[in-house]
């Protein structure tokens, strides 16, 4: 076996069609604010805010969240509720205190150095596989394959059948091409996002549909990336959903506390005070929200 003892050049040259790849990212990548840092924290942050908010809404509050905690040890010190305040328009709040815990961890564990090793990564609170390996790509450069539905999506199309798991981790680290783990994923965002999307792919304007077996054999249904890993399925319906209670609390709550007889209203049950008070307890477990001994409602 042979091991490479000196540092890897700083790129190795990409094969062909991952060359075409990257020059197609060079031309049309999009231009994002988070793509300016290498920041672990930044990326953190950004990673986090994009897991279930839409790339156009997550860039303002990415922004204005940097500029408020411009690095760990800021957003540590703080209480949880401003983190939480902070959060406002990005839906799914517990993504807030976990980033506000993974903060406190990495002062308190690790100094305030972010880690680069993946499994000192997956040991932060609330951070899964996919946040792990867009840490170490996006702020470290490692080449370790980035699988969000996006990328699931394409690597699928790729192979002409759905993927498992393990499959598609091995697929999507394999295809990094060495010392261009921090572009290729990026690529693989953006075509998943731009170009091969979930419906109505633009196959014809794709510079790698040469690799495609999907493409290649017309596009058969079913879509290879159904039943993908990691791709999601249909989200399940908001309106009149225990977790759009939740966010109209959290929303009150921004903006000061919520008296018991008012907490029915403040989440739009105003019939069904039980409701709210099962659902209102299920924040106060996800240590989001606090009761007063006197009843009244608090962000944590
Ligand atoms: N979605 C998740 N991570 C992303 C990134 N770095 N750029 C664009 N979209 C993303």
């Amino acid at each position: 076996m042979s091991h490479r003892l000196s540092a890897p050049a700083a790129a190795d040259p990409p094969g062909e069609q991952q060359a075409l790849l990257l020059a197609w990212f060079e031309t049309s990548r999009r231009d994002l604010p988070w793509r300016r840092s290498r920041d672990p924290w930044a990326v953190l942050v950004s990673e986090l805010m994009l897991q279930q908010t839409q790339v156009a809404r997550v860039a303002p509050k990415f922004l204005a969240f940097l500029e408020r905690f411009p690095d760990v040890g800021s957003c540590a010190a703080a209480d949880l509720a401003e983190v939480v305040t902070l959060w406002a328009g990005l839906g799914y709040n517990r993504r807030a205190r976990n980033l506000h815990q993974c903060a406190s961890v990495v002062v308190e564990r690790h100094g305030g150095v972010f880690p680069d090793e993946l499994d000192a990564l997956l040991a932060l609170p609330g951070v899964g596989p996919y946040t792990a390996r867009a840490v170490l790509a996006f702020a470290f450069e490692r080449d370790v394959g980035v699988i969000d539905a996006n990328a699931a999506r394409v690597l699928a199309r790729w192979q002409a059948r759905p993927l498992k798991r393990r499959e598609a981790q091995e697929l999507a680290d394999a295809a990094v091409p060495p010392g261009h783990g921090w572009s290729w994923n990026q690529a693989m965002l953006d075509l998943g996002a731009t170009v091969c999307t979930a419906r109505n792919p633009s196959c014809g304007s794709c510079a790698v549909a040469a690799t495609c077996g999907w493409a290649r054999d017309g596009r058969p249904g079913p879509d290879p990336s159904v039943g993908t890993f990691g791709v999601s399925g249909r989200q399940s319906r908001f309106a009149d959903s225990d977790r759009q209670g939740r966010g109209r609390l959290v929303d009150a709550l921004r903006s000061g506390p919520v008296t018991g007889p008012d907490l029915a209203a403040a989440m739009g049950w105003p019939a069904d005070p039980q409701r709210a008070e099962r659902v209102a307890v299920t924040l106060v477990a996800d240590g989001l929200v606090r009761c007063s001994a006197s009843g009244v409602w608090h962000l944590a």
